[in-house]
């Protein structure tokens, strides 16, 4: 596509007009336009110039009122993010760096106030860098003109190494297959831009919403797209559909035998009519609020597929593939019952009855080892974790302790919950449906939830359990053993010692917490990928945090907690006196919101046992073992798993180094 350049070269000009196109298209966001119905009209995929999205977004206005009464409203926001202070000023354990969120903010609103600001573009990329430094997929925003296009660089890559112990090298995809026949014809690719390859790789994919460098490097090759549900894996994908704007039209990549090759930079609109005049419909379509006409869902409901390319056929599985339980014909598998969980994400009894009835499938068939497969796998409901941990090991109690920030806007909002009959089972401000981590203590008074305590320099509630697991089991959430659920199977059908995990590192939340209890009952880890050295990897790379929270519903709370205290105003025992609930009013976030955006918050911290005071999020804990993926493992996932159990359960060794880190040692 070259019609930027045939539309600014004068002479082609006239032609161009000639052949229909109007003059007013050289504004960059109506070139896209052009590009985009041109590319509908044939039926491809539409890629545009980096450097066109790149004008066009700039072009986008800047309101300095509005701005500002945003980031106001994000900074009340910002408060009830439980990590705030333990970023600014981080436990030694944790790998990324410092942030300072709060004071991020007060920076970009004093620019945005002085109107420093050119577009709309510009502020919200500042603000999103900000937020993204936080590494935490629980703290994302959303931000409208962030979410118009998506960058792409089409080489898809692979880091392999021959036998998953070596160090690996990065091929393009299809030079690893053409390796496997004739090695001499082809080079890895050992730099990009000038930078030594795994350097820059290591650096570009920095800004993902992942604690660990290692689960980070993993999203730049193909295995990730394992981490979506119904998704196959595919390795003709891109090399990164990241949703991050970088610098320059393109790359310059060279491989090890001195051949260069340059690799331009796309973008591609995430709307697939992309139709827009100018930045200025570009920005009022996009980021002021409609108050009738609700947004367009963008929602693909994705059809359930029979089966999963590169997993064995099997009959335990829900129809979204989102548990399965294999037993694999591959050598060395024989003894190993597979239970496969791309994500949290589910539906609740489907996870129970596959796996319930998997496991004892598992043992009737004399399997002595279980393989969890979760790699790529983001979290989602914490009562499926909770549920799948008790069909584990059903004598156990699962211990999860968490704490909410303590400032002004939580503490109110705690004191209205607690008096509010209306608030929900799962509601973690009112003090009568929370339990302490023991599962058996309930809370006296609002304050008794509340506290403040200092944890590390900040201020937070006291230890609360995640939920009190007997109230919220349910038929519709079960928790075995827990409520109206019969425990199911009775006791643990495999020692923990016969189970293992395997990941990619990129295991976040619920997760992460599944991890974490199965850990502690001597369950080990084995990691895959990552950078090539010779050292430890984590298993769970991604959040560790004990509640991911929608703004909305966050918003939701307040207007709850807003009608409790207005009912309760005037009778003889007020919730709030009016100074207090003016104080509430200026410190909680104003429900209307100044631009279409959505955003989610990390609300609670999860705890140890053993320490109540550093959120397990600043905690590095190196999985027992480690390996490389092999081509074989990128293109048959089934062959990660024989690597895996021959790592876990037979003689077939780990990474060099991997098995003596921190934390690698004390389970
Ligand atoms: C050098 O390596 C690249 C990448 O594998 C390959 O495409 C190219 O053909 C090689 N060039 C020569 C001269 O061997
Ligand atoms: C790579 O080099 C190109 C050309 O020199 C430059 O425009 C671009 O900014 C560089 N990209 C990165 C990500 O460093
Ligand atoms: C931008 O496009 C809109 C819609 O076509 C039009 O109404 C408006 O005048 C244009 N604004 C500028 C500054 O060109
Ligand atoms: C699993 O066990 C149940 C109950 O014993 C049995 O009915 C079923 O056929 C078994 N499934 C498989 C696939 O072996
Ligand atoms: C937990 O919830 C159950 C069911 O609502 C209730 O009976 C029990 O008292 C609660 N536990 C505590 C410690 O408050
Ligand atoms: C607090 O805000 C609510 C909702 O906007 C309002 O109804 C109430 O009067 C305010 N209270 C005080 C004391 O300002």
């Amino acid at each position: 596509m070259h019609l930027k350049t045939t539309l600014l070269a004068p002479v082609a000009l006239g032609a161009v007009v000639a052949a229909s196109r109007n003059v007013r298209d050289i504004d960059p966001c109506a070139q896209i336009t052009h590009l985009v119905a041109d590319a509908n009209e044939k039926k491809v995929d539409a890629t545009v110039p980096h450097d066109l999205a790149y004008q066009c977004l700039k072009s986008m206005p800047f309101e300095s009122d509005l701005a500002t009464t945003f980031l106001t409203n994000v900074r009340k926001i910002l408060e009830f993010q439980s990590t705030v202070d333990f970023l600014k000023s981080p436990p030694s354990g944790y790998k990324m760096p410092s942030v300072d969120l709060l004071g991020g903010i007060d920076t970009i609103l004093d620019k945005a106030k002085g109107d420093g600001y050119s577009s709309q573009f510009e502020m919200d990329f500042e603000i999103s860098k900000l937020i993204k430094s936080a590494h935490d997929s629980h703290l994302v925003f959303q931000l409208c003109s962030q979410t118009i296009f998506n960058y792409v660089i089409d080489l898809p890559l692979v880091s392999v190494s021959s036998d998953g112990l070596s160090l690996p090298e990065i091929y393009t995809l299809n030079d690893a297959n053409v390796k496997e026949q004739n090695p001499k014809d082809v080079s890895p690719l050992v730099s990009i831009n000038g930078t030594d390859a795994a350097k820059f790789l290591e650096t570009y994919a920095f800004s993902q919403a992942l604690q660990d460098q290692d689960a980070q490097y993993n999203r730049i090759f193909p295995a990730s797209a394992r981490s979506v549900t119904n998704t196959p894996i595919s390795v003709n994908g891109l090399w990164t559909s990241s949703t991050e704007w970088s610098e320059g039209p393109e790359l310059t990549i060279e491989y090890g035998n001195g051949t260069k090759q340059t690799i331009e930079k796309k973008a591609s609109p995430t709307e697939r009519f992309f139709s827009y005049d100018n930045g200025t419909e570009l920005y009022t379509v996009n980021c002021i609020p409609r108050t009738l006409n609700s947004a367009l869902s963008t929602s693909s409901t994705e059809e359930a597929s029979s089966e999963v390319p590169g997993l064995p056929d099997t009959t335990w599985k829900n129809s979204a593939n989102s548990v399965a339980g294999y037993f694999s014909k591959l050598t060395g598998l024989e003894d190993t019952g597979i239970l496969f969980l791309p994500t949290f994400s589910s539906s609740p009894n489907d996870v129970s009855r596959v796996t319930v009835e998997f496991l004892k499938n598992a043992t009737e068939a004399g399997k002595k080892n279980i393989l969890i497969d979760l790699t790529g796998n983001p979290g989602g409901s914490i009562s499926i974790g909770l549920d799948l941990f008790k069909i584990f090991f059903p004598e156990e109690t699962p211990y999860t302790a968490t704490r909410y920030r303590a400032h002004d806007a939580a503490k109110y909002l705690t004191k209205a919950e607690s008096s509010d009959p209306s608030a929900g089972a799962s509601n973690p401000f009112g003090y009568k449906m929370n339990v302490q981590p023991d599962q058996k203590t309930d809370f006296k008074s609002w304050d008794d939830l509340y506290g403040p305590h200092d944890t590390l320099g900040s201020s937070s509630s006291s230890l609360l359990a995640n939920f009190n697991y007997t109230a919220l089991s349910s038929t519709i959430f079960p928790i075995n053993g827990y409520g109206p659920i019969a425990v199911d199977p009775k006791n643990a059908l495999f020692p923990a010692k016969n189970i293992a995990i395997l990941t990619n590192g990129e295991c976040a939340s619920t997760c992460a917490l599944f991890l974490k209890l199965m850990k502690r009952q001597g369950v080990r880890t084995i990691a895959f990928g990552g950078r090539p050295t010779e050292s430890p990897m984590q298993g769970a790379g991604g959040v560790k945090g004990g509640q991911s929270l929608q703004i909305n519903y966050l918003n939701g709370y307040i207007q709850q907690a807003n009608q409790a205290i207005q009912k309760a105003a005037g009778t003889s025992s007020p919730i709030l006196s009016t100074s207090e609930w003016k104080r509430f009013n200026e410190t909680s976030p104003n429900l209307t919101p100044s631009y279409s955006w959505s955003g989610n918050i990390n609300l609670r911290n999860e705890y140890d046992p053993e320490d109540g005071e550093t959120p397990l999020q600043f905690v590095y804990e190196a999985a027992e073992c480690r390996r490389f993926y092999t081509l074989q493992n990128y293109l048959q996932q089934e062959t990660t798993w024989q690597d895996a159990v021959g790592s876990m359960f037979g003689d077939a060794g780990c990474v060099k180094g991997s098995t003596s880190g921190e934390g690698s040692l004390d389970a």
